[in-house]
């Protein structure tokens, strides 16, 4: 790689917010945050993101580097109007759902798309006046599908990385958008498109074939005299700073004091965020029909399910929450005795060392997504771990985490009694068991990390304009 080239990264949100009365920056908790924060990097880099507000631009702008020292954060300004319709009207109401398979709750409306195409082609506008020739942009996640097409048209010598963190949907799902061609045109502008599972590539490549007529190997598509990479990059958490968080003393002491707390001495724990993808609903019917089964875990086991706020403006988001309450309300009058209360739920964020305390209490941890890109939480679980006590990973295999995490109790969310016997196996499971699967799945996620998942996606995309480099020179 040239050393003076430059490293773009863009995303919807930013790594940090700001507060601008205290005029301070919080650093964003999600995945990406770490991964891309974590890239060992001499020179700088960019981040660009959108910001609808001028001041928290400004502040951003200014402070971003006193926290992270090589790193220039690029806000740009969008108004809330626009930004409103890019990110809820069409980003989170019709390519959220529809990438997760919930396709009567895609709504198109073509004139958000119009908008959406604008906010796209308003970060285009900035990223322009940042990129030359050989500089790298990498562009993460479905908020920017249309954007690799129009960087390329205006320089086609920018190479062009697109990271999907969602699944990419079978061909007969995203055959239900009216503007699949658009979509696909835009992603096969790309050097590199990435994805966290094979099925998401797999799928991606029958799109290709079915909508644009575009034959491909697993791993390459010609498009007209342009070469399209494909790629199969699992994103993994930081591993080694979360298990020393984990087993820090004051999360130890912390959860030692979670311990004794509650009702029921077997201690079962969901974190999600309350998300319709997330299968919740799933969670708490499973978990109702386990003490339906089994009448020897009422009075001994518990769920705490925290449930972070998301999406509040979007009104499914307000009813899922709804049903959630009631059902939880149903399980605790049915099950619940004045000193045995089944479900403890709470609807609020929580801090990361209230996280790590409760990682390290929970008996056991169930992920009941209906379909999730990934699921962090499933490997934060692991990590957080003490292997002389561990706990039992109870995991949808409609996560990409499934395929890397073969010795969690891999169940399907909508086979209740499933959820059920899979509950009860984590209830009886005995320690060797539970040392031997936690054993396996520690192994397997120290070899990742958030920081290799971002290097290996770089290296591959860098790599990548070499070889075409040497293949125009022979
Ligand atoms: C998923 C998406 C991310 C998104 C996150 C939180 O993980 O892949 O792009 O940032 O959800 O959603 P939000 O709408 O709050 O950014």
């Amino acid at each position: 790689m040239l050393t003076h080239s430059k490293r773009i990264f863009v995303s919807n949100r930013l790594p940090f917010t700001a507060n601008t009365k205290t005029q301070t920056l919080t650093r964003g908790s999600g995945g990406l945050v770490s991964a891309l924060l974590g890239v060992n990097l001499e020179e700088s880099f960019y981040w660009m993101g959108f910001e609808t507000d001028s001041a928290s631009a400004r502040l951003l702008a200014e402070k971003s580097h006193e926290i992270q020292k090589n790193l220039i954060c690029h806000p740009v300004l969008l108004s809330k109007e626009i930004y409103d319709t890019y990110y809820d009207g069409i980003s989170n109401d019709l390519l959220w759902p529809l990438f997760h398979y919930e396709t009567q709750l895609a709504v198109f409306n073509r004139e958000n798309w119009d908008v959406y195409r604008q906010a796209n082609a308003v970060m285009a506008e900035e990223i322009l006046k940042v990129a030359n020739e050989g500089d790298t942009v990498w562009i993460h996640d479905f908020h920017f599908l249309l954007l690799p097409k129009m960087l390329k048209e205006k320089n086609p010598h920018i190479k062009i990385g697109f990271f999907l963190h969602i699944p990419f949907p079978a061909a007969e799902i995203f055959r239900q958008l009216p503007v699949r061609e658009e979509i696909l045109r835009s992603l096969t502008a790309c050097d590199l498109v990435g994805f966290h599972e094979h099925s998401y590539l797999r799928h991606f490549i029958s799109c290709m074939k079915a909508f644009l007529g575009v034959d491909s190997t697993l791993f390459k598509a010609e498009v007209g005299n342009h070469t399209l990479n494909l790629g199969v990059y699992p994103i993994s958490i930081d591993t080694e700073e979360f298990k020393r968080k984990a087993e820090s003393p004051k999360v130890e002491k912390l959860s030692q004091s979670y311990r004794t707390q509650g009702t029921g001495q077997f201690k079962l724990l969901g974190i999600d965020r309350l998300d319709y993808t997330k299968g919740l609903e799933l969670k708490l019917k499973g978990f109702q029909k386990a003490l339906r089964m089994y009448p020897e875990l009422v009075g001994k086991v518990s769920l705490l399910q925290v449930a972070v706020p998301t999406r509040l403006k979007v009104p499914l988001y307000g009813e899922i929450k709804k049903n959630l309450d009631q059902l939880v309300g149903a399980i605790n009058g049915e099950f619940g005795t004045p000193d045995y209360v089944p479900v403890q739920y709470i609807f609020k964020s929580i801090s990361e060392e209230t996280l790590l305390a409760l990682y390290r209490r929970a008996d056991a941890t169930l992920v009941t997504s209906k379909r999730d890109g990934m699921n962090l939480v499933a490997m934060e679980y692991v990590i957080a771990q003490d292997i002389q006590t561990p706990g039992v990973l109870i995991l949808s295999e409609f996560t990409g985490a499934a395929s890397l995490l073969p010795d969690a109790l891999i169940i399907n969310p909508w086979d209740a009694e499933m959820v059920a016997k899979s509950i009860h196996r984590s209830f009886t499971m005995p320690l060797e068991e539970k040392r031997q699967r936690m054993h396996n799945l520690q192994q397997t996620l120290m070899r990742y990390s958030a920081s290799a998942w971002a290097e290996g996606f770089l290296a591959d995309l860098e790599q990548h304009d070499a070889m075409i480099k040497k293949d125009c020179q022979t």
